[in-house]
């Protein structure tokens, strides 16, 4: 196999408020990849930082009578702590304030100008006369020009989502002091980016892009490149662009040049050449984003990096969106969940592999659901795979001394081991693909394979009586022990404390895909067995959605003090479809329905159906619980329904799906990001909805 070397990033998180878990979503998947291509011998450096410029830091810093500078020290002290926390092994974690990526900033800017790219253009702007500065679009607020709805922004009318200039709002106010802000004329540097529109259609073709991606992006090109405005004007905090005074590069310019920035301060510190990762064709740069950032990676980026003569990405891979309990992070709900309340909580190990489990190719939003979470953390990687570690090896400790030997293997032990084996390579090409939640399918399918092998060969029935055959029983557990090892490796990129302790209780060094064919045996010695996770309680995940106060009212702050303003909105992909209401219906209408309060005695999965539930559901009716069959195993495991209150439908006609009768129709809230069923209802089955 040929070492590949592979430069990965992702998004540089801003330095305004504290890492939360949408952001654990881009950083867990990179480390996941960055760390299974590691595993497979590959040299794959992670390099990301803080993004640290931009109008809402230095607003900030002011309002606390701090420099910005200070601001983004204390920012990126808690920024890596988090990252510590959940095992995210950058190889540098940087900031875009720093002298590197003032240097490149200058370099590729001096290069877009030799290119004739910039043009200077007097434009009018709205500003502040009391505050002394221009005003950014999402620090105003008026009534929408073309619909007069009340209290929109200044790029965007969320009412009717015509997009316009901020001058042409209509009794605009300005968001942090309600002062009228006067419109006034600056001039500002634009880069021409129509005239790299066909480098740029190349680029969204290439094999750089997801299918899916690609459309967003040619969608953008077809609809007409926009000249882009890369200058803001002082008060900001930022590099000053040479030969302008008082103007300083937009946050967007510099953030994702401190890609190259944090590779170069570590190649500094590292004696390494920046050129063989940023100016040479054998490195693969991948950059893992989230969807909302896609208009800049996949066309303001790769602009600057071709005029400037640099390596173009080899991969811009997008996900989705975090949502909690089946809707968008919330405060009130207590769903906006902050990084360092999650450690707090619970162990990192079990939301990378939840995430891992749930993240596949596609820009598909991703739900935490917290019972589905609870769920497959308990089944997937405790009652399975560490289930599997801790019967093997504690029995190899305390009925075989610890010694293992392959021996005895028999043709199940070895068909065991090659089955394995063969899917490794599945595991690995699922990686490369970053189908994340194929690697941990698979994975768990070994685990149940071999749990099922164990459960069957029963090792300790060889231990005494007439079939007493302790060198059988050694060579099923030296089976199972080389299945704990191959899973420890294929896992490792996910659960890395997992396969540390497997292989330190194997007393083995680490391990790799190199490895796999040192199959344990004779000399293989296992000791200190220790469970690699312990049972978690229900009710700690519930924590997660508990609010904390003085957390929740630090993200509040600095949610408010900090629109996000930087993110231009006319780049975001996501758009709310408003569905027209039904007709009017007569009250006689309405009352032909029969809801009652519900209780789930008993609950399955429907066979051959990955859609459906089929529920015993106790409605108070003399005749007995009812049976209805429900579209939702997507989100609702069939354990976590029974004793559960649900609201039903109760007359609607029987009907028959995959065999079964389904009476009734339970009731859910349902929207594209997910499905949700009612919270708590505290009336018995029985009572009528009204
Ligand atoms: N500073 C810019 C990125 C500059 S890259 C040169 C930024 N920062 S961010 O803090 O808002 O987001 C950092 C990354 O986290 C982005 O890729 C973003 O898509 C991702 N996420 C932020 N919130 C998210 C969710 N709720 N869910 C999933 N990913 C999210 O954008
Ligand atoms: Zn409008």
């Amino acid at each position: 196999m040929e070492k590949r070397r592979l430069l990965i990033t992702s998004g540089l998180p801003y330095a305004n408020g504290p890492i939360h878990l949408g952001h654990m979503v881009e950083t867990i998947q990179t480390d996941i990849f960055a760390r299974a291509m590691r595993m497979m011998g590959h040299e794959a450096l992670y390099m990301c930082g803080d993004d640290t410029h931009g109008t809402p830091i230095e607003i900030s810093a002011t309002k606390r009578g701090i420099a910005p500078e200070d601001l983004i020290k204390e920012t990126y002290a808690s920024h890596t702590a988090d990252f510590k926390g959940f095992d995210i092994a950058f190889t540098n974690y940087y900031t875009t304030h720093s002298a590197e990526n003032k240097a490149l900033a200058y370099d590729i800017f001096e290069k877009m100008q030799a290119a004739g790219l910039v043009r200077v253009e007097k434009i009018k702007q709205l500003y502040s006369e009391s505050l002394n500065r221009f005003l950014p679009d999402r620090y105003v607020k008026g009534k929408c020009p073309k619909c007069g709805a009340e209290d929109q922004y200044g790029d965007v009318c969320e009412v009717c989502k015509d997009r316009y200039d901020a001058i042409d709002l209509v009794e605009p106010k300005c968001v942090l002091d309600g002062s009228t802000p006067v419109i006034r004329e600056s001039q500002h540097l634009f880069i021409s980016l129509s005239e790299l529109a066909d480098f740029l259609r190349d680029f969204a073709k290439s094999d750089a892009l997801s299918s899916e991606v690609e459309n967003f992006v040619m969608t953008w090109i077809e609809e007409g490149l926009k000249d882009w405005n890369i200058s803001r004007d002082k008060p900001y905090f930022g590099f000053e662009i040479p030969g302008y005074p008082d103007k300083y590069f937009y946050v967007w310019m510099d953030a994702p040049i401190g890609y190259m920035a944090s590779t170069m301060a570590w190649c500094k510190a590292n004696n390494k050449s920046f050129d063989d990762y940023w100016k040479n064709d054998k490195t693969e740069i991948w950059h893992f984003i989230g969807k909302d950032i896609i208009y800049f990676h996949t066309l303001f980026w790769p602009a600057m990096l071709k005029v400037a003569g640099y390596a173009l990405p080899k991969r811009v891979h997008a996900h989705g969106f975090l949502t909690v309990n089946g809707t968008k992070m919330s405060k009130s709900r207590g769903t906006f969940i902050l990084a360092s309340k999650y450690l707090k909580t619970l162990p990192a190990a079990y939301l990378r592999f939840y995430f891992a489990a749930k993240l596949s190719t596609g820009v598909d939003d991703i739900d935490l659901n917290i019972e589905d979470f609870y769920f497959r953390v308990r089944s997937g990687l405790i009652d399975n795979l560490a289930n599997l570690h801790n019967r093997s090896f504690s029995f190899a400790e305390t009925k075989l001394d610890g010694k293992l030997s392959a021996a005895r293997f028999d043709d199940d032990c070895r068909k065991l081991i090659g089955d394995t084996k063969a899917r490794l390579a599945e595991i690995c090409k699922a990686y490369e693909n970053v189908d994340l939640a194929a690697a941990i399918k698979a994975i768990c399918e070994i685990g149940n394979a071999a749990n099922l092998f164990y459960q069957n060969q029963a090792p300790w029935s060889y231990l005494k009586g007439e079939n007493a055959d302790i060198e059988k029983a050694r060579a099923i557990v030296t089976a199972c022990a080389e299945v704990v090892r191959l899973i420890a490796i294929a896992i490792k990129p996910v659960v890395p404390d997992f396969a540390e302790k497997i292989f330190a209780q194997l007393n083995l060094p680490d391990q790799n895909l190199a490895d796999i064919d040192n199959c344990l045996g004779d000399g293989n010695v296992i000791s200190h067995v220790e469970k690699t996770y312990i049972r978690p309680e229900r009710e700690t995940f519930d924590a997660l959605t508990v609010p904390d106060e003085t957390e929740a009212a630090a993200a509040a702050a600095a949610a408010k003090v900090l629109p996000g303003e930087e993110k231009v909105e006319e780049h975001k992909v996501a758009e709310i479809v408003r569905e027209p209401l039904k007709p009017l219906i007569d009250f006689e209408d309405f009352e032909k329905l029969d809801i009652r309060v519900g209780k789930v005695l008993a609950c399955e999965r429907v066979k051959k159906s990955n859609k459906l539930l089929c529920s015993q559901i106790e409605i108070g009716h003399p005749d007995g619980p009812v049976q209805i069959v429900s579209g939702i195993s997507k989100y609702y495991e069939p354990e976590s329904m029974v004793g559960r209150t649900v609201l039903v439908v109760t007359n609607l006609k029987p009907r028959e799906m995959f065999g079964l009768k389904s009476c009734g129709m339970v009731l859910a809230a349902s929207d594209d990001a997910g499905l949700e069923l009612p919270g708590t209802i505290l009336r018995a089955p029985g009572a009528k909805v009204k």
